[in-house]
């Protein structure tokens, strides 16, 4: 059944492959985003789809989604995906992160619930865990972590919120990446950097033994975590209410990534091993069993993952 949707940070990474999936599915979407970290050219594959509609807007503002409500009634599934994304930006802006990361997502769950829409999705993070050791990282861990950002404080807020209420559902995903990451972002992930390099011909670059791993997570299986917690998989998988990691699972290290890049991209194989950053988490890995149990599994290899990648980024 075609359900009407609205995506936060619809011109960002992440939004940009779920509202493209929706609409492709026959869904309709309302896109809206402030381009704080996100481009039109992200949008361009469906800006102009007739199902589509582009409010240029900051969830911040207030009453934004009662505004959406009334102008568009069949409104019925909230995906929160617009947010401060650079840890070290929120380091330097506590109190706009807790506005964009916290209070706008407080706020928008309340109204959604009073408005009876069947559902309102959040994107949380690893970095709710701050520096966790134990591994697999299982999501009620969160609860006694020491989040090491205002970035991770503000997403733990959401996500713990959204568990009380009982209302809606918070997805935590550990590493991204795919087509559209931005390379030059401060935040953006080490594997749009590696590609950037490879394709440049440059020497990769490590911080530390490049022994440190990361769950490594394609964004085409993000976008069906989106599908299975709204209820919108055709599956029949979902929906989801409470707190869910997203990965996969496994682990891959650092050094494992810079090969795999540098055989796609014919890149020098040498790389430069630089101090180790104070701060680096050693290892992550997501516990997966609770979102597994609800049928949701990464399709897509890593290796697969990453020569699509390399092959968008080299257009
Ligand atoms: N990329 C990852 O590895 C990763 C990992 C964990 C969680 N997340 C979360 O997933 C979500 C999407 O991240 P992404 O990687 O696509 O980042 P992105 O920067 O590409 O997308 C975020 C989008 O939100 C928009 N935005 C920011 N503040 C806004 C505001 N106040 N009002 C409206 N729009 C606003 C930005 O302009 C951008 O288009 C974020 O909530 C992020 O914290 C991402």
């Amino acid at each position: 059944m075609k359900k009407t949707c609205l995506v936060t940070g619809c011109a960002g990474f992440i939004g940009s492959h779920l509202a493209q999936t929706l609409l492709d599915e026959g869904h309709a979407v309302i896109g809206v985003d402030n381009f704080a970290s996100g481009y039109v050219h992200n949008m361009e594959g469906f800006k102009d789809h007739a199902d589509f509609i582009f409010c240029e807007k900051s969830i911040t503002e207030p009453g934004l989604l009662a505004q959406l409500k009334k102008e568009h009634s069949e409104l019925d599934i909230v995906f929160q995906l617009a947010a401060v994304v650079s840890v070290p930006y929120s380091v330097e802006h506590p109190e706009l992160t807790m506005q964009v990361n916290f209070e706008a997502n407080r706020d928008m769950l309340d109204a959604a619930r009073e408005m009876g829409l069947s559902n309102f999705v959040f994107a949380g993070s690893a970095a709710e865990y701050g520096e966790e050791e134990r591994l697999p990282v299982k999501e009620e861990y969160a609860d006694d972590a020491e989040q090491l950002s205002p970035y991770g404080v503000a997403k733990y807020k959401s996500s713990s919120y959204i568990e009380k209420s009982g209302y809606g559902c918070a997805l935590r995903f550990f590493n991204i990446f795919g087509p559209r990451q931005d390379p030059t972002s401060q935040y953006s992930g080490v594997i749009s950097r590696f590609v950037d390099f490879g394709l440049a011909g440059k020497n990769m670059v490590i911080f530390g033994d490049g022994e440190q791993s990361r769950d490594f997570l394609y964004v085409s299986d993000v976008v069906t975590s989106y599908l299975i917690a709204s209820g919108l998989d055709r599956e029949g998988r979902g929906p989801l209410t409470g707190v869910y990691n997203v990965g996969t699972g496994k682990g891959r290290s650092i050094r494992e990534l810079a090969s795999v890049v540098a055989k796609l991209t014919s890149a020098p194989q040498e790389i430069d091993f630089r101090p180790e950053r104070a701060g680096d988490i050693k290892h992550s890995r997501a516990d997966v069993s609770k979102i597994s149990a609800r049928g949701f599994k990464a399709e897509i290899t890593f290796d697969e993952g990453l020569a699509r990648t390399v092959e968008w980024a080299g257009k």
